[in-house]
């Protein structure tokens, strides 16, 4: 089987800071490539800034500053971003770099060599905001202005030489494609929007901008600008050192496993993205997945909205773990989702420190006293304990699969669930009340142990330092994290020694006054 697995975020426009729809894709791309590492692939996770275009340009001559200048700063914004938020890419690539800009203009001269690319004039609608064009009827008026009924933004009408991409001719191979590999668009809901637009009929694409200068220049014709889709989809493979796919990052990594976009994007993705690579005779990425998105009250939270939540803010009060747990159990994946301050609190308090933190120091502290501080060794489990333990085992295929489709949803439950379950297996076997059965005593306290052992390994994609802090209750490593030795319930030494560890999660104070 192959063991290489290749994730990408979409590379993000450098045109205001970053915000939390930004950390939202950045965290759940950072969850599988940590899960199938941990699982013992070998991962490459790219993301980076889009920095060419009208929008782009604009966002720069108003802030009066020079256009690279200007996308220098913000892209170290979202550079340091990836950082703080503790994501493990193994690249961050930018669209200004020089190896992309190679690979854009050879992916150009390869569509005009096939004869798929056309010199001719554009005259229709252009939102600079979304850097699409418009068909008419995907207009409306609003306060008199005319806007793109899809995402609201305005649009402006172009009238101007332009090349164009025969996408029209990509039609049908595009309609086999989706039926011949369905699990090439996630979500399902989504999969049928694209599948009935592109039967609605597609027109050739406009491909190029003469009427400004930042961008990559089209070969042989500096007057123009290549289309900043065409340059920013790119970058999924210039990453990987395109045009030469005779070398091994290359090799290893392309066809990518997963495009990890957001919905507002899945038309450039999953028919442009495709349309492109079918033209130059490449293989397509396995599957693109269009998340939802974070709502703030009922509407996208998006810069241009301007109804953002920082979330360096929330870091900074609440730590990092709290907010990628937060994120990943609260938005279903696949859907929209509302998030407030209030709501991960909450989740803080009883997720995170009750149920999972609270579980660690009662088990640890219990050892420590009864158990001479080691892993008990004389052990018998009986059938409480086997069930308990034995779902690990039940599940674990299972939970691959489930991630495979990308079922995100199933993965949390199962923990919230088996920590419930634990708990109350805690509670129940009342070890304190077996001071006269040491060995009952002992296997009770085995098993708690081994299961935060297990939990704190499933939580590791998810909360990666804080089940590292719960780690050290065994002195494991990061590097001996494997999701595959969940299975195992005789994973813990008896005789070795217990640490005890700091509290992972601070409650928080809640005002009770209303
Ligand atoms: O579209 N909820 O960049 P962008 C969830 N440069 N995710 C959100 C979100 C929200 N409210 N807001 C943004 C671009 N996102 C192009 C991409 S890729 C070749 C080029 C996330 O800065 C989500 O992943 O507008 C969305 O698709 C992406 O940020 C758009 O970021
Ligand atoms: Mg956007």
């Amino acid at each position: 089987m192959d063991k290489n697995f290749y994730i990408t975020t979409p590379i993000y426009y450098p045109s205001a800071k970053p915000h939390m729809g930004h950390a939202y894709s950045s965290i759940i791309a950072d969850f599988f490539a940590r899960f199938k590492k941990i699982d013992g692939f070998s991962v490459h996770f790219l993301t980076g800034t889009d920095e060419h275009g009208l929008k782009i340009q604009r966002a720069a001559e108003k802030k009066g500053q020079d256009t690279l200048k200007f996308c220098d700063d913000i892209s170290e914004t979202f550079r340091n971003l990836s950082k703080t938020l503790n994501l493990t890419n193994t690249d961050f690539i930018r669209t200004t770099e020089a190896r992309h800009k190679k690979s854009v203009q050879n992916l150009w001269k390869e569509l005009e060599k096939n004869d798929d690319i056309y010199l001719s004039k554009y005259s229709g609608w252009y939102s600079v905001s979304d850097e699409a064009f418009y068909n008419d009827d995907e207009i409306e008026e609003h306060n008199g202005k005319k806007i793109a009924s899809i995402s609201k933004s305005p649009v402006e009408w172009v009238d101007e030489e332009s090349y164009f991409f025969r996408l029209s001719k990509w039609e049908k191979s595009l309609l086999d494609y989706y039926q011949k590999n369905p699990e090439f668009i996630s979500p399902e809901s989504r999969k049928n929007e694209v599948i009935s637009f592109v039967k609605s009929g597609l027109k050739d694409l406009s491909v190029s901008r003469k009427s400004f200068s930042w961008g990559i220049q089209v070969p042989n014709n500096k007057k123009h600008i290549i289309y900043v889709w065409l340059d920013a989809l790119t970058n999924y493979i210039s990453a990987l050192n395109y045009p030469d796919t005779n070398n091994e990052l290359y090799k290893k990594f392309w066809p990518a496993n997963i495009h990890l976009i957001g919905k507002d994007i899945l038309r450039f993705h999953a028919i442009y993205w495709p349309a492109f690579l079918l033209a130059a005779k490449l293989p397509l990425p396995k599957k693109i997945y269009g998340h939802g998105w974070i709502l703030s009250g009922d509407e996208k939270m998006s810069k241009s909205k301007g109804n953002i939540l920082d979330p360096i803010e929330i870091i900074n009060k609440y730590g990092l773990d709290p907010l990628r747990y937060y994120l990943i159990k609260e938005v279903s994946f696949g859907n929209d989702g509302n998030i407030s301050q209030e709501r991960l609190e909450d989740c803080i308090n009883s997720d995170l420190a009750n149920n999972f933190g609270n579980l660690c120091q009662r088990v640890t502290t219990f050892a420590i006293k009864n158990c001479q501080g080691n892993i008990p060794k004389d052990i018998e489990f009986n059938s409480d304990d086997l069930k308990i333990l034995d779902k690990f085992k039940d599940n674990l295929e299972l939970i691959r699969k489930k991630i495979d489709n990308f079922d995100l949803n199933f993965y949390i439950d199962f923990i919230i669930n088996t920590l419930f379950e634990t708990n109350k297996y805690f509670n129940d076997q009342e070890p304190w009340k077996k001071k006269g059965d040491i060995k009952r005593l002992n296997t009770i306290v085995y098993t708690t142990l081994e299961i935060v052992r297990k939990i704190s390994f499933m939580l590791y994609p998810i909360i990666p330092k804080s089940s590292l802090n719960a780690l050290k209750i065994f002195s494991i490593k990061e590097n001996e994290i494997e999701y595959s030795s969940i299975v195992n319930n005789n994973y813990l030494t008896g005789g070795s020694e217990i640490n005890k560890i700091d509290i992972l999660f601070k409650k928080i104070e809640k005002d009770n006054n209303d």
